[in-house]
């Protein structure tokens, strides 16, 4: 393993894990040596990050298990469905797959976030590792557990909590990410300042430009704290029974904004960064932070490469709709809908709002 690699702890009992990061990781046959031994691993990828990084995982593997399968399952977040599950299951089940296969999930957030629910329901549960190649999963979706697929009608609704064996982010595939999606993913390494670190968002302000030209050093540390902070509150609530709900900040309104769009359109990082200039505005409406604030935000997002302006989603009831989208968010709770707010920089609180107040932050914050 590279001695350059560093490791977040994440602590949950007899579920702890640990977080790898670092360079060359993917390709050396040590990171996985902690690992249990089993008869087979199934890598499960797409057809956009198989080709580049299967073989050189294929090859780190092959000493610890005799049959290494692979399945690639079609690109893109409208493909998070039951039908791409199935082709998981079906490959898992024509190969005889026993219920110590280790599942390996490389791609970005939808391979991880599908692979994670196939391991949780696959002989009712399997071992599975993360291994997630965009930044938006190194930071975020590979940590904590949270695995399923999309319905029609909802974004994640289908899904169960499953943590993984041991994720390992490999900065170095980061290079072939596209900018769009590396700045899809710098907007949730952004939301982790004014949730609960301020002086990481300092930072981000000092060092973004070394993040957007791939600096190994400044990328080192953005993962690792992003990780730090998120493994902290999943260790306090791991299935979200109240803090872990911080982590949401931006996703009320985000989520309706991918949704009202059709899933694909706009990239989840950049519904959550729309998301959280929105969710910023209603926290200064509510009295809570200055304006200064709202703009040092809005500002970071818009030099990651980020949209800062929401979508109009129908052009005859805007806020109607976007009402109706959260309403139907898996986060509502009777019909009422639940916001992250920021209570003060550094500290977030959910809360549900009068709908006037919601209307008023869609009317200011929409194209
Ligand atoms: P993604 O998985 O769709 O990946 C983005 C694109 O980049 C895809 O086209 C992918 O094939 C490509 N790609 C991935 N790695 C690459 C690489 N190294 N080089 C070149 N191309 C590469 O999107 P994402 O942003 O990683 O994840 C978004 C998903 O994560 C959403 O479905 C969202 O709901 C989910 N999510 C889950 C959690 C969680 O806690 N489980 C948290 C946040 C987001
Ligand atoms: N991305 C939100 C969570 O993991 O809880």
């Amino acid at each position: 393993m590279s001695l350059l690699s560093q490791e977040v702890p994440i602590e949950l009992g007899e579920r702890s894990y640990r977080i790898v990061i670092g360079g060359g990781l993917l390709g050396d046959s040590l990171t996985y040596g902690a690992l249990p031994r089993a008869n087979a691993a199934l890598i499960v990828s797409n057809t956009t990050v198989a080709p580049l990084y299967s073989s050189t995982l294929k090859t780190a593997l092959a000493g610890r298990y005799s049959r290494i399968l692979e399945v690639h399952l079609p690109d893109g977040e409208e493909h998070k469905n039951w039908q791409s599950l199935q082709l998981i299951f079906d490959v898992l089940l024509e190969h005889g797959c026993d219920r110590k296969t280790v599942l390996f999930a490389l791609g970005g957030g939808v391979v991880g976030d599908m692979t994670g629910f196939a391991a949780a329901s696959y002989m009712r549960g399997v071992p599975f590792v993360q291994v997630p190649t965009t930044l938006l999963s190194q930071v975020d979706s590979s940590v904590g557990g949270k695995t399923g697929i999309n319905h029609p009608l909802g974004k994640n609704m289908i899904g169960a909590f499953y943590q993984p064996l041991q994720v390992i982010c490999d900065l170095d595939v980061l290079a072939t990410l596209p900018a769009r999606e590396f700045s899809a993913g710098l907007a949730e390494v952004i939301k982790y300042g004014p949730i609960a670190d301020m002086d990481f968002f300092d930072w981000l302000e000092r060092f973004m430009d070394d993040l957007l030209i791939h600096d190994g050093g400044a990328l080192a540390h953005a993962v690792r704290r992003s990780c730090e902070i998120k493994a902290a509150v999943v260790g306090q609530d791991e299935r979200e029974s109240g803090l872990r709900a911080i982590l949401n900040f931006g996703h009320t309104f985000g989520h309706a904004v991918e949704a009202g769009m059709g899933y694909g359109v706009w990239l989840h990082g950049e519904g959550v960064s729309v998301g959280m200039v929105m969710a910023a505005e209603m926290s200064c409406r509510l009295g809570l932070v200055d304006s200064v604030f709202v703009k040092r935000l809005v500002a970071l997002i818009r030099r990651a490469g980020l949209p800062i302006r929401a979508p109009i989603l129908d052009s005859a009831d805007n806020a109607g709709r976007y009402l109706q989208l959260m309403r139907g968010d898996k986060k509502s709770e009777a019909g009422e809908i639940r916001f992250v707010v920021i209570n003060r920089p550094g500290e977030a609180v959910v809360m549900s709002a009068p709908d006037a107040l919601v209307r008023e932050v869609i009317d200011t914050c929409c194209q």
